[in-house]
């Protein structure tokens, strides 16, 4: 017998770069009730490539869905009182499958591999310039975004060729093959701010570019539907999930869905992700906010088919919380990336260290492919402590140079800095990112802004209306801080980031 009222739970499916997880929440409390996670495979079959089984992200789903329900009886709960569910995801990564055996032609290319340098080269050779589609993509061309992926699966897989020919040949971003196999094949759809990511999207019509499409020759057919983040998009219906018969009511990109989840709703709210990348965007209301270089113009969300769209601005750094896997996997310097903190600690600064970890290249605000990581300082006194405090410090330099671009180039002058990530239970980056940006960071106490983000999205679907999402409201009384204020003076931060400049200069053209 259930003890809630009849399907007032939301579920939600989180498939992020490294991990798969499937939680479930109450509402209109947003309580997370049950939850289950498990490692995603990375497949990296050169230097620089980056791939996942498609097939092991909809096992993986399926695994968690399956032992996150088991959990609901606990709370008297089952499967049932589930009213709908959203899904959020990694953007960029890239898939291929065939439309009549539903099958992938290809792993996932992940966001962050690099195997398509060279048509990116190509492509700004030809156009001039990697920013000739800012005004109409709000994105840079560069390996990150799915274009170059999809043109390099079209060019080199002769399953995929085939099947273009054939015109079986279907993509997507991971939203998209997540519901294709949910609802068997039935919707082909992807939303606003995953599509915003494709460098195919017209950032202001919000549908595939007809110029961009001819450029890159692609045919419409093959790409999903552009739906809105939050209205009832159809049911469940694979067999091969618990799930099966239950509503899907909410899509958001995993960053922007930390956007909502932190309810950074005004323009110039802004918040920053820290895991493995690290992803801050600032919130800049309905009207796309266009920067000269280093920033992207993004959709943040648009909750339901009617609804205005809401932009943010946002810097993109690959290599945040991965430094230290770095540190840990490769070259041992640490047992446990986790003992990160104690090590940095130990010493009181990083001893004039710089670490740059442009390992596959540096994003925002530079775009430059061939940087290369460096770590520069060394002198015969330096010790582990310092070169892990730098790789920390490192995290918290690529913010600040995203919020000096921010600064300087649209005139946001962000005052506060909203922290959320696995990377936030670290206090010491925390204090790090305050001194280093002379601003407020307030951290969540909110375990997971992108679940509980895209929760809230599924939830207010029209047609759901589990809870009513209210831009106007003051937000932040109910939302959960700890708060780390800077102890640096501006003389400090000014030099201390002067030279990280220096290392980044160093780092940048390395590959020739
Ligand atoms: O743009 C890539 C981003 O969505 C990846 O997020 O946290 O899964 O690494 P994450």
């Amino acid at each position: 017998q259930s003890l809630a009222q009849p399907s007032s739970l939301v579920g939600v499916i989180d498939e992020g770069t490294k991990t798969i997880a499937f939680s479930i929440y109450t509402t209109p409390d947003f309580k997370e009730i049950a939850a289950h996670r498990v490692e995603l495979t990375a497949i990296t079959p050169q230097d620089g490539w980056y791939e996942q089984d498609p097939l092991e992200i909809m096992a993986s789903i399926n695994v968690c869905a399956d032992e996150a329900i088991k959990q609901l009886s606990e709370h008297g709960y089952s499967a049932s009182d589930i009213a709908t569910v959203g899904i959020t995801n990694q953007r960029e990564t890239t898939i291929v499958w065939d439309a009549v055996t539903g099958k992938p032609l290809y792993n996932a290319i992940v966001w962050k591999d690099i195997r398509t340098s060279t048509t990116v080269e190509q492509i700004v050779a030809k156009v001039q310039d990697a920013n000739h589609f800012k005004q109409s993509t709000g994105l840079t061309i560069f390996t990150y975004f799915s274009v170059s992926k999809i043109r390099w699966l079209k060019d080199n897989v002769p399953e995929v060729k085939r099947a273009c020919r054939e015109k079986r040949c279907k993509i997507g971003t991971v939203d998209s093959w997540i519901i294709w196999s949910l609802t068997n094949g039935a919707l082909h759809i992807t939303d606003v701010t995953n599509a915003s990511r494709t460098l195919l999207m017209n950032i202001e019509t919000l549908s595939w570019d007809p110029v961009l499409l001819k450029t890159f020759s692609i045919h419409e057919d093959m790409l999903p539907e552009i739906r809105s983040c939050s209205e009832i998009f159809g049911k469940i219906t694979s067999e091969k999930s618990v799930l099966r018969g239950i509503t899907l009511s909410g899509i958001l990109g995993n960053q922007q869905a930390s956007l909502l989840g932190q309810m950074c709703v005004k323009p110039g709210q802004t918040k920053s992700t820290y895991r493995s990348g690290c992803f801050l965007l600032c919130n800049t209301g309905d009207k796309p906010v266009f920067s000269r270089h280093g920033l992207l113009t993004t959709v943040a969300y648009k909750l339901g088919p009617n609804a205005k769209p809401i932009y943010a601005l946002e810097g993109a750094v690959s290599v945040a919380g991965h430094t230290l896997s770095w540190l840990q996997h490769k070259v041992r310097l640490l047992s446990d990336s986790n003992d990160a903190e104690k090590y940095a600690e130990a010493v009181p600064s990083s001893g004039d260290v710089y670490f740059v970890p442009a390992f596959t290249g540096l994003y925002a605000p530079y775009w430059r492919q061939n940087a290369r990581g460096i770590i520069i300082g060394l002198t015969q006194f330096t010790k582990k402590n310092h070169i892990v405090r730098a790789a920390l410090e490192s995290i918290c330099f690529q913010t600040q140079d995203i919020l000096e671009c921010m600064h300087q180039e649209c005139g946001y002058e962000i005052n506060k800095l909203h922290a959320d990530g696995k990377l936030t239970t670290n206090k010491l980056l925390m204090q790090l990112q305050a001194d280093t940006a002379g601003i407020p960071v307030f951290r969540s106490q909110m375990q997971d802004s992108v679940a509980f983000g895209v929760a809230m999205c599924a939830a207010q679907a029209e047609g759901i209306n589990l809870c009513k999402f209210e831009p106007e409201k003051r937000y932040y009384e109910n939302v959960h801080y700890d708060t780390f204020l800077p102890t640096t003076t501006e003389l400090e931060r000014t030099e201390r980031y002067g030279k990280w400049k220096r290392a980044v200069e160093r780092s940048l053209g390395w590959v020739i």
